[in-house]
């Protein structure tokens, strides 16, 4: 091998580079290819690792996206059941089916049980271990603040009820930054919904039912806000309110809104059906025959 086909396959700043030039005996040259040799090996062997490194944090980039959108679709996957009530009597006994995940309240609530709202509140945090949504009545955004500051002491697990309004969304701002969970409430657009999100709403609650009333399509406005939190990935979960009947909750769950607040009616027709009533007499019935040892 001549000192041309020995550089052949080097860099390019010695491919041109005749050892011949240097007239150097046959023991220098060899000298000097064995040192050339061996720091072109360690340049080879260098340029492998590097590719070999480049190689592997291109693999882990891609798998860390992947794990990330597994755990968006995990975490998109758990579907939530709310009771939308202020009476513990049906909180007990709906927390009793192991199946309520939290409480949502509203003042109106409060008063068809005809006790306080504070004693209410207290009772119920102690039956649900979930969040709790307690609402403010002041309309001015100072206000908002400062009974959210009161409610939020009464336990970790109380959301805000904030409705929305400008003075709303101001509210909304302040209590994210300082931690406070809120749920932007009395929501009837998409828009209302984005302003939300945008100054942090952990939930926003579509009003469903009263949008149905009045002859509009309650749940297109939660397929739209399902929709716009998606495309842009905002954290605010969508409760679904105002339920009056089981359809509304299917109709939840298909179209991806996290939660569905629901009337203990609700609930209690969710779980009934008249097949499943007719199997057990029909066992029963059939059980009563078989004989008994
Ligand atoms: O969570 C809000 C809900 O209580 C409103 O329901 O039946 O008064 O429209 P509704």
């Amino acid at each position: 091998m001549n000192s041309g086909e020995f550089f052949s396959n080097k860099p390019l700043s010695l491919k041109f580079f005749s050892v011949d030039r240097l007239c150097m005996n046959s023991d220098e040259e060899e000298s000097f290819k064995k040192q050339f040799k061996d720091s072109f090996d360690q340049e080879m062997r260098l340029e492998i690792v590097k590719d070999k490194v480049d190689e592997i944090s291109r693999k882990i980039d891609f798998l860390e996206k992947k794990l990330n959108n597994t755990k968006k679709t995990v975490e998109k996957k758990k579907f939530m059941i709310f009771l939308d009530t202020a009476d513990v009597e049906e909180i007990r006994k709906a927390h009793s089916w192991g199946v309520i995940d939290g409480v949502t309240t509203n003042p109106t609530l409060v008063c068809k049980t005809g006790r306080s709202f504070e004693e209410c509140i207290h009772e119920i945090v102690n039956i649900v271990d979930g969040p709790i949504s307690a609402e403010v009545v002041s309309l001015d955004s100072e206000g908002m603040v400062k009974e959210a500051r009161e409610l939020a002491k009464i336990h970790k697990n109380i959301n805000i009820k904030i409705p929305i309004t400008p003075e709303g969304l101001k509210a909304i701002k302040i209590l994210s930054k300082e931690g406070i969970k809120t749920n932007a409430t009395l929501c009837f657009s998409a828009n209302q919904a984005i302003l939300v999100a945008k100054a942090g709403a952990t939930f926003v609650s579509p009003f469903i039912g009263r949008l149905d009333d009045i002859g509009h399509e309650g749940m297109q406005v939660v397929r739209d806000i399902v929709q716009i939190y998606k495309n842009y990935d905002f954290k605010t979960k969508v409760i679904v309110a105002s339920i009056r009947h089981p359809l509304h909750v299917i109709e939840a769950a298909k179209c991806g809104a996290d939660i569905a607040t629901v009337p203990f009616d609700v609930l209690e027709k969710m779980v009934k059906h008249a097949l499943t009533d007719v199997g057990i007499k029909r066992f029963l019935d059939d059980w009563a025959k078989v004989p008994k040892k």
